[in-house]
């Protein structure tokens, strides 16, 4: 999705916003611009394609101590250089970049164009530099307070005008914005990871503020009538290494790899061994809460969805009471019934996936209570909730989404275990999962040990041009998620099915050209499991198996990829692992670009 990155302060602005948008890179774009400030008013220079290639193409003497930055991912209009942002105004002395989406622009191009002006883009953003060029207001904030009141969508956005050279004025809803704190320079970006390298000290705006970011400091106000917000910057306890891939050839390979760590990171303090339990305190739920949840709704999109679903069954099955997972996307256009003993959980990694958090909006606004499994500590679907419980799995910088997802599970493990201790599930269970979750670490570097043996199996699934990956009950979100990583980064049709569900249909896409990758874990459905197997292999279907080491494949022509065993409830997660890796080196294979797969987004802000 697109990023923004300014700077205000005594360097050259151009090459500390080019660098910060080099770090939005993994976000997804398909173009990238940057207007300075200097002595000589507001110079552009934009095009479609990489960062790299707009810093090549820098004009000379593009010098100025005030600049914005942005990379943007097409919604209005196609990926070309008179679309890229920043958009300036017709007299070229306001510049703008703009995350989110303005819905009303079309009746604002109109108004515009009758008006006398000269669109020179297809996009939305452009009407914002005109409005706040032809606003009559007298400071910078109360142009851009004009225009933001005739707009109505969503946005992140910074403006600079010739008039005002001191300052950058930035402004938020519902797209994110944190302005971060240097010595006596000011950056302001749209993901920490753009400033992380230069600072720490940060304040995210919240929906309707707006921020005055000068050399010297910031001030923050409500856009609809400026009024004083007094927001203060604070430390961020972040690792700037941790956005860096090291020694790794890419970030989802250096992601996958830290998941024995990250996935202690979300278990940490929160195990009780001697009541068999988890302590969530971020849940802010005594026992008589958790008592009276009748029902778990689980929300969240793509791979969070499907964790999500893995999570349902863990909650079904350890606490007995009704859970499943809806995509948070179509949730709220459903116009839901939102029930008072229904607990309602958002789970996302970025915390800022746009669906989902109008989900929780919906929830929330029809009075549900809805609690958040979120990794990006302070994003706005962790502040938009009640409550819930942070993933700790550090900076997730590729798009394929690998150890957030993990603890993902681990956090639906934790909860469910919760919920689980407070009605029927025994101590002796209890314990027995506790002592599972603590196993898990371990099992997760077991599995991710065996990844040689790997490679040749992902390359030949590679060479397949749609392919299978099935798996029953437990089994099959596990499954969807290996379609889904799969796809997103092999570009592959890969498919999802139930196992149970291949004869209804599907089968007649079997032959030795369509490989099948089949979940059969050592549980109460494994014979039923292999007669779909041999079905398979009697139609010379070629057959990857994840499975146990006790499971008998018998004269099944089958590649196995044998993973521990845990306990039944907690097997999903690690059947996942060498998913991760089957669609990394199938990616590897086929030489694509793994952090930045085609059309994808790391962080969805537009609906
Ligand atoms: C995961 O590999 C995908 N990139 C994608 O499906 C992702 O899980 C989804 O967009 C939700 O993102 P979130 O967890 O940041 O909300």
């Amino acid at each position: 999705m697109c990023g923004i990155v300014g700077y205000i302060g005594r360097q050259d602005a151009a090459p500390v916003v080019l660098e910060g948008l080099t770090r939005l890179e993994h976000r997804g774009y398909d173009s990238a611009g940057v207007a300075v400030l200097g002595g000589r008013g507001i110079r552009v220079a934009k095009r479609a394609g990489r960062v790299r290639q707009l810093g090549d193409a820098l004009p000379k003497r593009f010098t100025g101590t005030t600049g914005i930055g942005h990379t943007r991912w097409a919604t209005h209009g196609p990926a070309t250089d008179r679309n890229a942002h920043p958009h300036v105004d017709e007299s070229g002395r306001v510049a703008v970049v703009h995350n989110g989406i303005i819905d009303n622009s079309a009746a604002l191009r109109a108004e515009l164009t009758d008006a006398g002006v000269a669109l020179a883009s297809d996009t939305d953003t452009e009407v914002l530099a005109h409005l706040v060029a032809r606003s009559d207001a007298d400071t910078l904030e109360g142009k851009v307070r004009d225009a933001l009141r005739v707009v109505v969508g969503t946005y992140g956005l910074a403006v600079v005008h010739a008039d005002f050279p001191d300052r950058i004025v930035v402004a938020r809803n519902g797209s994110p914005l944190v302005v971060g704190v240097g010595d006596k320079e000011m950056y302001v970006a749209s993901d920490l990871a753009a400033i992380v390298r230069h600072t720490t000290t940060v304040a995210m705006l919240d929906d309707g503020e707006m921020a005055t970011v000068t050399a010297a400091g910031f001030t923050t106000m409500r856009h609809s009538d400026l009024s004083s917000t007094g927001k203060t910057a604070s430390q961020v306890d972040i690792d700037a290494a941790a956005y860096d891939a090291g020694e790794h050839e890419s970030y989802m390979r250096k992601e996958i790899l830290e998941q024995p760590t990250t996935a202690q990171a979300v278990l940490r303090g929160r195990l009780d061994e001697r009541f068999g339990t988890a302590h969530l305190g971020g849940l802010d739920m005594d026992a008589r809460d958790l008592r009276a949840v009748r029902r778990v709704k689980i929300l969240g999109c793509g791979s969070a969805y499907y964790v999500g679903q893995m999570g349902a069954a863990l909650i079904e099955e350890l606490a007995r009471i009704p859970a499943d997972a809806e995509a948070a996307s179509e949730f709220r256009y459903r116009d839901p019934v939102i029930e008072p003993d229904t607990l309602y959980v958002a789970v996302s990694q970025s915390g800022e996936t746009i669906d989902t958090l109008l989900a929780v909006q919906e929830v929330r606004r029809k009075g549900g209570r809805c609690v958040g499994l979120v990794n990006v500590v302070g994003s706005a679907i962790a502040r938009e909730c009640d409550g819930g419980i942070y993933l700790h799995a550090g900076p997730e910088v590729a798009v394929a989404s690998t150890k957030a997802l993990t603890n993902m599970f681990l956090g639906f493990a934790l909860l469910a275990l919760q919920l689980g201790r407070v009605r029927d599930l025994s101590i002796a269970d209890g314990k027995r999962l506790v002592a599972g979750l603590e196993r898990l670490p371990g099992q997760i570097e077991e599995v991710l040990a065996g990844e040689d043996g790997l490679v040749d199996v992902a390359r030949s699934l590679a060479e397949a041009r749609s392919l299978f990956f099935i798996g029953r009950v437990r089994g099959f979100p596990v499954a969807r998620e290996g379609a889904q990583k799969f796809k997103e980064i092999s570009y592959r049709h890969a498919e999802a099915y139930q196992t149970s569900e291949l004869k209804h249909g599907p089968l007649a896409l079997i032959d030795p050209d369509v490989p099948t990758v089949a979940l059969v874990p050592r549980d109460e459905l494994t014979e039923s499991n292999i007669g779909a197997l041999h079905e398979i292999d009697a139609r010379q279907g070629p057959l990857v198996v994840i499975t146990h080491p006790e499971v008998d494949l018998g004269e099944i022509g089958a590649h196995r990829i044998d993973v521990p065993r845990n306990e039944p409830e907690l097997d999903p997660i690690l059947l996942t692992i060498p998913l991760q890796l089957l669609a990394y080196h199938a990616a590897r294979h086929l030489g694509h670009d793994i952090d930045k797969p085609r059309n994808l987004a790391k962080s969805v802000t537009v609906e």
